[in-house]
């Protein structure tokens, strides 16, 4: 079992100091917790990717605090700047060209590093006592679902690590939408988020374009998780509905995006206020939640295409992808 820290000051100096030792610890962020460690640590980084299960070929999200320590590992683009200021702190990844001193097993060989500056205050706070850059995937095993409590890190990595920092519930709940900047011209968004394409493309003044859906990761030379047909899945198998609500047996469950004056209490929902930042707020706890239960199917009713409609979609359709 993992110890879960409380973010008082001198458990934030034990975690960085812990950090800059080499080791690899779990830490909330505002879209998912994420394990991590010392991004130019090799030490740090090969524990990363052992600890989640993670193929080597998976590059990794290097989280920074300030545009300066971008700067030593990123070239900064008009672009990236303009994405900077008006999204970061937040839910966005660019990925931009690489400077050396970012090593091959972080970026997995590409000469692009991936790079996120997370708004949550405990992540704030944390990264100011690092004096490097903190490199963290989502912290649950290759595959499976992204934890947004801790004690969803608990149950799923608490018996490879000792720490984990408790930042409380995860508040946008999906990974960020990560967008290239790598050839600055040509926008690419590569994972859908709570920042939608339509604003990364007003932001740029240019068109953004949707490789979310036309990547073949199998056939291209980088594999993304962000971009697998399966991806954050439980263990029981999920079926996809809109409209009419499918008839289950006792052995199988719905979950509904919003509740609904004629719900008896049995029924389960992701938002109670109806509103899409709350469903994907709550979507992967629900998804843990009930994949502890055994039932034989869960259904997820799909939200509208649209904004975080987008992200959840996408989420859905990788967890009820089989093989
Ligand atoms: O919200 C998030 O982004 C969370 C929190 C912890 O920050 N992190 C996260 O990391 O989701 P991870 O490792 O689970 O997903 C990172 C995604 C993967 O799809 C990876 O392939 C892609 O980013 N990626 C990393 N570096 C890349 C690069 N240089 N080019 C293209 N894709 C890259
Ligand atoms: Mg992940």
């Amino acid at each position: 079992m993992a110890r879960i820290l409380q973010p008082t000051s001198s458990n934030l100096d034990d975690i960085a100091a812990y950090l800059q030792s080499g080791e690899i610890a779990a830490i909330p962020t505002e879209t998912v917790y994420g394990l991590a460690g010392n991004a130019l640590d090799p030490r740090a980084v090969a524990k990363i990717f052992k600890t989640k299960g993670r193929p080597a070929q998976n590059p990794l999200i290097v989280h920074i605090e300030s545009l300066e320590q971008l700067s030593s590992i990123a070239d900064i683009s008009e672009s990236a700047k303009v994405l900077a200021s008006l999204f970061w702190p937040g839910p966005l990844t660019m990925i931009l060209r690489k400077k050396s001193i970012v090593s091959d097993r972080v970026t997995a060989g590409l000469q692009t590093v991936a790079v996120r500056m997370p708004s949550h205050p405990i992540f704030r706070e944390l990264a100011r006592r690092c004096s490097f850059p903190i490199a963290a995937p989502s912290a649950n095993p290759f595959g499976y679902v992204s934890p947004t409590r801790t004690e969803h890190v608990q149950q799923q990595l608490g018996d490879q690590i000792s720490f984990i920092l408790d930042g409380g519930p995860s508040e946008k709940g999906l990974e960020s939408t990560i967008v290239s900047l790598s050839t600055p011209s040509q926008p690419e968004l590569l994972r859908y988020g709570s920042i939608s394409l339509d604003s990364i493309s007003v932001a740029l003044g240019i068109p953004v374009i949707d490789k979310v859906n036309r990547v073949d990761s199998g056939n291209s030379g980088l594999i993304s998780p962000g971009l697998m047909k399966k991806h954050y899945s439980p263990n029981t198998p999920i079926e996809l509905f809109s409209g009419a609500v499918p008839e289950v047996n006792s052995n199988e469950v719905v979950l509904h995006l919003f509740w609904n004056s004629d719900f008896d209490p049995k029924q389960l929902y992701l938002s109670e206020t109806g509103t899409m930042e709350e469903a994907a707020q709550n979507f992967y706890h629900c998804l843990q939640f009930l994949d502890q239960k055994h039932f034989n199917k869960i259904y997820l009713e799909l939200p509208p295409k649209g904004g975080i409609g987008d992200a959840l979609r996408d989420r859905m359709g990788r967890a009820a992808a089989r093989g």
